[in-house]
This record gives C-alpha cells, structure tokens and sequence, in this order.
C-alpha cells in the first residue's frame, strides 16, 4: 500500500473492526479509550473550547483551538494487522494489503448535518496547585450527537485532556476538520513523576530552547523538568548575593538570569510542567564556588584521572568537590541554597549527591584534620557529617521535600549511614537491583536507570588525547571485548550502547519488586548529560525517545492481555514523531518512512506477540 497524501486523504477510513481501529491513537495510550462506530464527527472550523475560567487554562483553551486549526493533522500511519505475505521464495507478490477492498471510502455515515461548535470544560478543583501527586485525570467524550465535553478534577488533568483533543480532531480531507468516530476516554497516570532531565552545566542551552522542551513534554503529557542547572564545570545559575558565580559560566551570555528562570517556571505551569531544580552538592562541585571561596572546594587543582583509576579524584574533567569538613562551605551553601530555593516553587529541591570521590579530600588538610580529630572515622562518617549540618538547610520549608542521586545511599565508597526515608531517591544504577534496595530501606523512587534511561549513551567517548581510538591498538576483530573502542565493544561510551525507543519502552523497573515495594516507585525520568549535546541536538536526542517513556509511565507497557505492546506503539510514535516535525521540533526519524507507509512490514518478526508477557 502506497499512500500519497491524496489517498491518505481519500481512503482515511478502515474498516472497523475493533473499538481501536481509527487512524488515530492519542500517545500516550490512553488508559481507556472506546471508539463508537457511527462514523465520523465534524468539528467546525471556527469551533472553540470553553471553561472556567483560570489564569493557565483560559490561555489554553485558545491554544489548543489555534494548534488543531492551524495543524489540520493528517494521520501519517496508523495501527492496522500485520498483512499476509505469499510463502518463501515466490515473490509474486508484496504482500501489500489491498487497500481498494479493506480501505471504506472516507466520511461514510456519521451526522453530516451537525459540527462541534464548542467544547466544553468542567474542573470541579480550580484551585488545586501543580505539585507531586497532584490529581491529573480526566474524562473526554465526543458523543455521535456532537457533544464535546472534558471533564477533570483538577486544571492539570484538563490541560492533559486538551493535549489529546489536539491529537484526535484531524483534517477531513475537505478544508474541514473532525474526529472520526464518537469517544470515550477516561484517562489517569500510572505515575505521578514523569520527566526528563536536562543537564545546562556541561553544556548551556538558552532559555528559548528550554521552553521548547516544556511544550514537548506538555505534548507527551510528561509533567517534569528535572533541571540539572550546575556541576563542576560552569555555574550558569545567577545568584545575586554571589554575583561572582557567574565568572564561572561559559560566557557572559551564557548564564540563567533569575528573571529567565521566573520566565521558565511560568512557562512551565502554563504547560502542566513542574520545574524542579537540582544544585548538585557536595560531589559535581567547583565552578562557581570557586569565585566566593577557594576553601570551599576540594582538588579542583588535581589532574583527574592521574593516568590511573587508583588515583582518581574525580570521574571526569574537571574535579572539584565541596569540602564538607570546612565550616565556610555550609556558610555558603545556605546562602546560596535559600536564595535558589526561594526562585522555585516546586516542593521538590533536588541536591544532587552523586558520586562523591573520597580521594578527593585527600586534597584539603582541613577533611586530613577531620580525620585526625576523630579517630577511627569512616567515610560513612564524613558523609554523614555532610547530611547533618546540609539537611537543617536544605528542609526551608514544611512542604520541602528533598530529592537526591541514589548514591547517598547506595555509594559503595562513601554512602551516608542515616538518611532520611522521605528523601526521593533518583536511581541510576545496577537496573532494578538497585531500585529494589531503596524500596526495602523505604525510599520513594525515581527510575533512571542508565541501562534502559539515559539518553547520551553510546556516543562514544568525549575526553580528548584518548589513544584507545587510535585503530592498531584494536586491530584485531577477534580482540573484541566490552572495553574495546571497536568491534561490538563499548566505543568509550561507559554505558553503550545507546538506548533505542524499544528499549526505554520495554522497561518492566518494578520486576522482582513485592506490591508494597512498587508502591514506592513514584515515577522515572529519561537523563540527556550533556557532555555531548546543547540545543543544537536536543531535539533529536531526546525525541521522540522520551515519548515512549512518557507512555510507559502513563499507561504502561502492555496491552489488555498483558502482552508487551510495543509493536502497538510504533504507529503511535512514528505518527507523533511526525507530528513534532510539523510543529518544529527536529524529532529524529526511527525508521524509513517506508514503514509508516506500510504498516509491521518493518518488523523484525510477524509474530505480534513476539515480545512476550
Ligand atoms: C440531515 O438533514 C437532512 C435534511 O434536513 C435530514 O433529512 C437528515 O435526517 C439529517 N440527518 C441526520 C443524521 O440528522
Ligand atoms: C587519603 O586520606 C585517607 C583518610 O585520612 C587515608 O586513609 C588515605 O591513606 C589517604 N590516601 C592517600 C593516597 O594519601
Ligand atoms: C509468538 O511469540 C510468543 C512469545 O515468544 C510465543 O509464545 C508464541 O508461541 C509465538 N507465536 C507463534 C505463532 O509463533
């Protein structure tokens, strides 16, 4: 079958068999979602949504009507059976469906007469506040009468409603527009957290290309900015008590003014999307610290690698840690801390806590003399001196709550050894092993696990003056290993290979948990470290990658037989991929437009349950 537009628009209609079998399927899937079979409805050109009225929603209400006007979408692939291909080896035929005989001309039956002239919204909690947890389901009907009603309980669950308004009212194919068959959606998340994490400090993205991103995640019904703002090698974030701070951003140009950041946070409610900042303390710190007070910070001298992983202070360029036994250091990050936390208003502030080097405080005679003063102490110890002078600073407020990497935890050098349960903890380790651990301590969870999440993964390596590319120390294919540049090996990448939409899709990050465990799973975010990207790659390297994520924390993996659903979901991405083309997000293509055209003739196998349970 081969689909021109013209015939796309022509032949828009498939039989239907099944209450899924329209062309269009919002992403992510709804968790319940019954199509009518009376046939399609038209939506008038000049149709409007209405409300209550509410700062962020009576903004969308016109937006939405402006996208699906302006949009006109026309489904670019849609889910239909994998077709019937003739016995190996007798090509005769493709094994193309015949889209004459199973495709019904388009705009049969339904209510001709009548268009939606004005949808209606009703929220019963006008004043609910975006924060974790809150309540985002909503109901959306589109009746055979040409009703159109959302109805949700909080502002948050109708802005996800609009969003999939804007996916299934499409162009008729006659300078108008309709939906095509009466529906009924009842719709919540699996999962209250829902994000992707943006790392500005290795590389710097304007405010502009953020907020781009915050519409992207609105799309997906994603509702987290998880934003890593600073790490050792700049310090974009401007702080007015430290002004100072700012030397150290790669350029005058290249910093995060508070007003840009009120300008983001604004942005992101208007979207459904929490914005929750991360200064990443004690470990991941230099820059920026550096221009207040020199003794605050440990080896950010030190060579980080020394040639030697026995040495190492750091586990990339450049080192730096806060040095914790310094009293000036907590000084500074109450300062610096309470007028960050106060630009915020998510509940959530995450604090980082990765990935502390304790080779690191060899550097500073002051940890040395901590040490001394206190015989017998461990590195436990010493985080844990960290966590209580740090934590009385950090809980600001009655609402606060804290989020921070695994490693605190988890660290098998320097974890602390009484953390607070409250505290979300940010997996990125050891798959769900890990996650398992931090649900029997009694965590809550934030899955980003590396094998299956991270996003910058399989790029190869950034550091320069690395011999191992130099092609005769691997010359050999039969030399191949996991540590090799080439050959199947990891290419320098340290967590190759790169992560394909199927792969984040197939995630099961409960598995092995008991059902009071995986109460504590709160949700995941896919992590872009930007060693390697800015806004010049965003787009691609975070979508439509994360769109799988986002349904896999919406309304999960599987279908209403309990069968991984990813051969279902390749039309829904594909066709949303498109879609974020048509609205100027450079997506990346996942296939040959060939497969949309030609619907499961890319699979790898014909067996549509070839995923299993
Ligand atoms: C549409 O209008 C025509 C003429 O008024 C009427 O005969 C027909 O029954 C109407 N159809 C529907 C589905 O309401
Ligand atoms: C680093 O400091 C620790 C704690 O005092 C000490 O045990 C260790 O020997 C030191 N390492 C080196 C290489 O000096
Ligand atoms: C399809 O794959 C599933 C999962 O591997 C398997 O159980 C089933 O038998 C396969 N069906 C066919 C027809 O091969």
């Amino acid at each position: 079958m081969k689909i021109s537009i013209a015939a796309a628009l022509g032949l828009l209609a498939v039989a239907v068999s099944t209450a899924e079998a329209v062309k269009v399927n919002p992403l992510p899937a709804p968790v319940t979602i019954s199509w009518g079979k009376t046939g399609p409805i038209k939506v008038d050109n000049n149709f409007k949504i209405v409300g209550p009225k509410h700062d962020v929603l009576t903004k969308a209400y016109a937006r939405t009507a402006a996208l699906i006007k302006d949009e006109r979408w026309i489904p670019q692939t849609w889910e239909q059976p994998a077709g019937e291909f003739p016995p190996f080896p007798t090509l005769s035929k493709r094994g193309d469906d015949d889209d004459e005989s199973t495709l019904k001309a388009f705009n049969n039956g339904g209510n001709k007469n009548k268009s939606i002239k004005t949808f209606t919204v009703q929220v019963s909690d006008l004043k609910a506040d975006l924060q974790m947890s809150v309540d985002e389901s909503y109901t959306l009907d589109v009746t055979a009468a040409g009703e159109g009603i959302i109805k949700a309980k909080t502002p948050w669950g109708a802005l996800h409603a609009l969003n999939t308004l804007a996916q299934i009212i499409i162009d008729d194919g006659k300078h108008g527009l309709q939906i095509e068959e009466p529906v009924h959606i009842e719709d919540a998340p699996k999962y209250t957290h829902r994000g992707i994490m943006l790392d500005t400090a290795r590389n710097y993205y304007p405010i502009k290309a953020l907020m781009k991103q915050i519409d992207a995640l609105s799309w997906a019904k994603l509702n987290v900015f998880h934003w890593h703002i600073t790490d050792t090698q700049s310090w974009p974030l401007e702080i007015k008590k430290y002004p100072q701070m700012l030397k150290d951003a790669y350029s005058p140009r290249e910093v995060y003014t508070q007003r840009d950041i009120a300008a983001l946070i604004k942005y992101g409610r208007e979207h459904g999307v929490r914005v929750i900042p991360e200064i990443d303390m004690p470990g991941h710190s230099a820059s920026g610290w550096l221009q207040i007070d020199k003794k605050a910070v440990t080896c950010a001298d030190s060579w980080w690698d020394n040639d030697g992983w026995t040495h190492h202070s750091a586990v990339q360029p450049n080192p730096g840690q806060l040095d914790i036994s310094y009293d000036g250091t907590y000084k500074l990050i109450k300062d610096i801390y309470s007028e960050a936390a106060n630009l915020f208003k998510d509940n959530i502030f995450h604090v980082g806590s990765d990935e502390l080097m304790t080779y690191c405080f060899n550097y500073s005679e002051s940890a040395m003399d901590w040490f001394k003063q206190r015989p017998g102490s461990t590195y436990p110890d010493f985080a844990q001196y960290y966590l209580d002078k740090a934590l009385p600073i950090y809980m600001d407020k009655p609402e606060r709550r804290l989020m921070m990497w695994e490693d605190i935890v988890l660290s098998p050098d320097m974890p602390a050894k009484d953390v607070p349960k409250n505290i979300i903890m940010q997996s990125w380790n050891s798959g769900t092993a890990n996650i398992k651990k931090l649900a029997q301590k009694g965590y809550d969870i934030v899955v980003s696990s590396a094998d299956f999440f991270y996003l910058d993964c399989g790029n190869g390596g950034y550091v320069t003056n690395d011999p191992r590319y130099n092609d005769a120390l691997e010359a050999n294919p039969s030399d191949y290993s996991a540590t090799t540049l080439n050959y199947l090996g990891m290419g320098a990448s340290w967590c190759a290979p790169y992560k394909t939409w199927q792969r984040i899709y197939s995630y099961d990050f409960t598995k092995g948990l008991t059902a009071e465990e995986a109460k504590h799973v709160i949700g995941g975010e896919v992590a872009l470290w930007s060693e390697q990207s800015d806004a010049s790659v965003v787009e691609s390297k975070v979508w439509p990658r994360a769109a799988a994520l986002a349904e896999l924390l919406w309304s999960g993996n599987r279908n209403a037989e309990g069968y991984k659903r990813a051969t279902e979901l390749t039309a829904r991405i594909s066709d949303y991929r498109e879609r974020m083309i048509a609205r100027g997000h450079g997506a990346h293509p996942i296939v040959p437009k060939y497969c949309l055209q030609h619907p499961h003739h890319c699979d790898l196998f014909r067996n549509q349950t070839a995923w299993g349970k």
